[in-house]
């Protein structure tokens, strides 16, 4: 199976190595010269919970079309930037091609589905954290399940089949009926913690020990389940404000994906996570002032990034 992985940082250096490590012949797309050129030259470097090792038996390119026709097509670019990616990759798209996104926030099976069709789509939610150390170097911080689904809540053939090629690649899968309610349930664990962790630059652990900070994620996270509720959204599992607060523990030395963004003045999905709830919640007319002001101050910092 020859797999692409549509942006490769941090998520997708992970998963793109971990499945070459299992076999897989596996090829990276990124924009970031240096981090091409260092995996090409040196190999990724994983370090982490899983011990430390340099990945070779993996090609980095810097635009889809270097990468030739795959049989699946990983998508971890950040989520702002989806509908371009995966129009930039069209050409590598086969008839047979499917894409899994397993990205952070809202909107990104519609933008990806828009470009090639929904059939051709798999959504999932990733529990693994891992950072960017530097060009062609990752840390693997915690690990959890990869849950995938069909849009239609089928679990067929193909769902087995990539589920069985990324437990080969040592992931814990689980196959889901309701995938769009699991990724409005991590939606509403990033709406809990992302925002908070880059404006008071916390690492997750540390939102729960302020009565401050934990009163902000409670509010954010139970205006966003107003939101999904009016959208008829099928949540699943405990209740979303205790599972932002576990997530948050039990990651709790990670930086988290919009705190490390801000740290490196790159661009937030705060459109696609606060934003988005601020969006959908004006559209239904569900007041969501909490995520507004958690938007507005992350806007703010993008904005301000060559001043401070
Ligand atoms: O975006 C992130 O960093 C992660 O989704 C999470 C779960 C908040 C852990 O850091």
């Amino acid at each position: 199976m020859k797999i692409a992985v549509l942006g490769s940082g941090a998520m997708g250096c992970l998963y793109g190595g971990k499945l070459a490590e299992a076999g897989y012949d596996v090829t990276l797309i990124d924009v970031w010269k240096d981090h091409i050129d260092s995996i090409n030259n040196r190999g990724l470097h994983i370090e982490g919970i899983e011990g430390e090792r340099t990945v070779r038996s993996i090609r980095a390119v810097s635009s889809a079309g270097e990468a030739g026709p795959c049989d699946l097509l990983i998508v971890f670019v950040k989520a702002t930037l989806t509908a371009q990616a995966v129009e930039s990759a069209r050409g590598i798209i086969g008839e047979r091609t499917s894409i899994l996104t397993l990205q952070n926030g809202l909107g990104n099976v519609e933008k990806i589905s828009a470009v090639v069709g929904e059939e051709k789509v798999i959504a999932g939610v990733t529990g693994h954290g891992s950072t960017l150390l530097g060009p062609g170097k990752i840390r693997h911080a915690g690990q959890g399940v990869t849950v995938i689904g069909e849009l239609n809540g089928a679990v067929d053939e193909r769902l087995r089949c990539i589920g069985a090629v990324l437990e080969k690649g040592g992931f814990d899968v689980k196959l889901s009926q309701n995938v769009m309610g699991l990724i409005w349930g991590k939606l509403l664990v990033n709406i809990g913690i992302n925002a908070l962790t880059a404006i008071t630059g916390l690492k997750n652990g540390r939102l729960v020990d302020f009565s401050e900070t934990e009163e902000l994620l409670r509010s954010a996270v139970e205006e966003a389940v107003a939101v999904a509720k009016g959208k008829g959204v099928i949540l699943e599992g405990e209740d979303p404000v205790e599972h932002a607060r576990n997530v948050a523990r039990l990651t709790a030395t990670n930086r988290s994906s919009m705190l490390q963004d801000v740290s490196n003045k790159r661009k937030t999905e705060i459109d696609v996570i606060n934003g988005a709830i601020v969006q959908e919640g004006k559209r239904l007319g569900i007041p969501t002032p909490v995520n507004k002001v958690l938007y507005n101050l992350v806007s703010v910092k993008e904005k301000t990034y060559e001043e401070v």
